[in-house]
């Protein structure tokens, strides 16, 4: 695998690659990676002749601050992985190869960015859409993989897709799971042993809802109240939602796909967690 820093010589790598014919895949980490990450990585690798995974923990993306300062970085181990998952070209740039100037570019795409995640973070996607469009155009390439666990971004970054009229293919990937039922992700090395115990209750909870047949309303308050009812647990929000334009949802008859999306803070630091659960 070769690790690359700077966006010249990613181009130039990928432009020897195009030339031969070869296809190219892409999967955006913001580094920390694990189960879930590799998954999407060897996808990558067995659908494409060179994958391309990028690291890079964009700031843009952060309205808050501390959040940022927390994320883990883990590069050596990172690349260790991604070797080991076949990975031909990781691209670690620094923030100032990104973003040399301040992007000003805003993206909108409401209701998809507007609710959720993107009325709880102020500004969160358009810093994603604005790192996704740089990846998508230093690397073209002809397919990128996104997890499922950020079910909304992928809503978000199809529709950039279709507004910037990129030819090429999102693939989206199913949540990659701990033993426990609780959803891969970076944040979880912030967790304690009993916080990740208690993090589990999250899918558990959100599986319980799919079998208790009642209404919209009935099964979104069945959700926050159990979670809430157990102490180290707070849901942020529970939206049951169109599952193409997440407009939320009053009778499970309003949309050909369903799906119910949460966030909850854990712990007393606390760490902010989300899943979703599919309900049609
Ligand atoms: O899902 C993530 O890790 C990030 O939002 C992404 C897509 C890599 C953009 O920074």
């Amino acid at each position: 695998m070769i690790t690359v820093h700077k966006v010249s010589d990613l181009q130039a790598l990928l432009a020897r690659e195009r030339g031969l014919g070869k296809s190219i895949g892409l999967v955006p980490t913001m580094g920390a990676l694990h189960e879930g990450h590799a998954s999407l990585a060897r996808r990558s690798v067995s659908e494409n002749d060179v994958t391309v995974v990028s690291i890079f923990l964009n700031p843009t993306q952060f309205n808050d601050k501390t959040d940022l300062e927390k994320y883990p970085r883990t590069l050596e181990a990172d690349c260790r992985l991604l070797e080991e998952c076949g990975v031909q070209v990781a691209f670690a740039p620094s923030v100032e190869e990104v973003y040399p100037e301040p992007d000003t570019r805003t993206f909108s795409y409401p209701p998809t960015d507007a609710v959720m995640e993107g009325a709880m973070r102020p500004g969160h996607f358009n810093g994603v859409c604005q790192i996704v469009s740089k990846l998508f155009s230093y690397v073209e390439p002809d397919r990128a993989y996104f997890g499922e666990k950020d079910y909304q971004q992928i809503a978000v970054i199809r529709r950039m897709v279709d507004d910037l009229g990129l030819k090429l293919d999102i693939v989206p990937c199913p949540v990659v799971r701990e033993k426990s039922g609780l959803a891969m992700s970076s944040r979880n090395t912030l967790l304690t042993d009993e916080e990740r115990t208690l993090a589990a209750n999250i899918y558990r909870v959100l599986e319980e809802s799919k079998s208790i047949k009642a209404g919209v309303r009935e099964t979104h308050d069945y959700v926050v109240e159990s979670i809430n009812a157990i102490q180290g647990l707070e849901v942020q929000y529970y939206s049951i939602v169109d599952g193409c334009t997440l407009a939320e949802i009053e009778s499970w008859d309003d949309a050909e796909s369903v799906v119910g999306c949460i966030t909850v803070f854990c712990g007393s630091q606390p760490i902010r967690l989300i899943d979703h659960i599919r309900y049609k």
